[in-house]
């Protein structure tokens, strides 16, 4: 594609590009990876031969595994980790490890209590078809489409996030929901129908024109009012305070608004994410291994808990960018910041119950989660191990 838009003057992003950057041992790392996971295949079972309701691994707490239930959003993880080790290998016993994790989700298409059908189902049923054209996984996606979008309000012109903390907000929509847009865009990709598409469209709009501040970072949390369509409050729920910029909430933009552009070609979407790269990768507090603080502005800064997974979730929305846009810059960063989670941020051989990344945090905000493994770190670093390859390939064989 490479069309010559850009929007941003990378600046500082030299900082984050300047040290040479080696070529990465794919063959090594991938190897490396496939060991580490099928020791969390053999801690996975074995916890689950204890509690059969826990599907997923999702973190470390104690050292200790955790297991979650298929209605976690953070569910769908590991069976699309399993699938890139297959796409990776084309190796059959990946295959059959991918599908039997995968169907331990089936439930969750008829499940409209959250926005996290994406999440959940494209990562692991929606890799399963793209690799394997199997039609009982269109039939699952189409499902999981068709329950996420009873969530979509035509006032507000935006799925709903949570149902929880009703007290808190009327309308919650966080910034992280525009990937759950992928499953959407997906089912009109595979069905013909373009309901979904309709839907995936309004919500992308809305948030792009309520969830950015001036400086191109992003809220977490907007708060609709659905008889009237207007933003009641703009907030946060897992950055340090309401005006901060969350990291990995500025990942999952870049990534969402560079994944809307893939599917629609709207060049708004290629700005808006863009703009949030630059924001992310110009910034002064973000250090020179280009991974993040768990919030840019987190009080402590420098002696604060980094968030690898926001930086796999920047490095492989960077890699896709760089298809679209001929800009050499995205993919020096992205493979500086891979440079340094594969060099300073992985677990050693045999170590952490076989999570592959360590040092991501889920919610400082809460206290929960900090300075830990988390599989969604993991299933990032994977995708974009396997788009540096070769971003042209990667996205042709996406759905486009
Ligand atoms: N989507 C939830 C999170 O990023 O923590």
């Amino acid at each position: 594609m490479g069309i010559k838009i850009s929007v941003v003057i990378l600046s500082c992003l030299s900082v984050v590009v300047a040290s040479a950057q080696q070529k990465l041992p794919y063959k090594k790392i991938f190897r490396q990876a496939a060991a580490q996971t099928s020791l969390m295949l053999e801690n996975t079972e074995r916890a689950r031969a204890a509690d059969s309701t826990l599907v997923s691994p999702r973190t470390l707490d104690k050292g200790k595994l955790k297991l979650v239930a298929s209605r976690d959003w953070t569910s769908g993880f590991f069976p699309g980790e399993l699938w890139y080790l297959y796409e990776y290998t084309g190796k059959k016993q990946w295959k059959s490890r991918a599908i039997s994790a995968t169907t331990l989700i089936e439930k969750e298409k008829y499940n409209a209590g959250t926005h996290d059908m994406g999440f959940k189902m494209y990562c692991s049923f929606g890799n399963s078809y793209r690799l394997t054209n199997d039609p009982h996984a269109k039939e699952v996606l189409m499902q999981s489409a068709r329950t996420l979008a009873t969530r979509f309000n035509k006032t507000a012109g935006v799925i709903r996030s949570w149902d929880h903390n009703r007290d808190k907000w009327d309308y919650p929509v966080i910034i992280d929901n525009m990937l759950n847009l992928e499953l959407l865009f997906a089912a009109t990709k595979i069905s013909g129908d373009s309901s979904f598409y309709k839907i995936a469209v309004a919500h992308a709009n809305t948030t792009m024109k309520n969830h950015f501040r001036p400086d191109n970072s992003c809220y977490h949390v907007v708060d609709y009012d659905t008889v009237t369509g207007k933003v009641i409050k703009k907030t946060t729920h897992q950055g340090y305070s309401n005006e901060s910029a969350w990291s990995r909430g500025q990942a999952w933009a870049v990534y969402g608004f560079t994944m809307c552009y893939r599917f629609t070609g709207d060049t708004a979407y290629l700005v808006q994410a863009e703009k949030t790269a630059g924001f992310m990768l110009d910034h002064v507090n973000l250090p020179a291994d280009g991974v993040p603080y768990w919030d840019y502005n987190a009080p402590l800064i420098p002696n604060e808990e980094r968030d690898a997974s926001a930086a796999a979730v920047l490095a492989s929305a960077l890699y896709e960018l760089q298809g679209y846009i001929s800009i050499k810059a995205y993919s020096m960063a992205a493979g500086k910041i891979m440079e340094s989670l594969t060099t300073h941020y992985r677990a050693a051989a045999g170590d952490a119950k076989g999570f592959i990344l360590l040092h991501s945090t889920g919610s400082k905000a809460a206290n929960s989660e900090v300075d830990v493994p988390l599989v969604y770190a993991d299933y990032y670093y994977l995708e974009a191990l396997l788009r540096s390859k070769s971003v042209k390939k990667y996205t042709s064989t996406s759905w486009k």
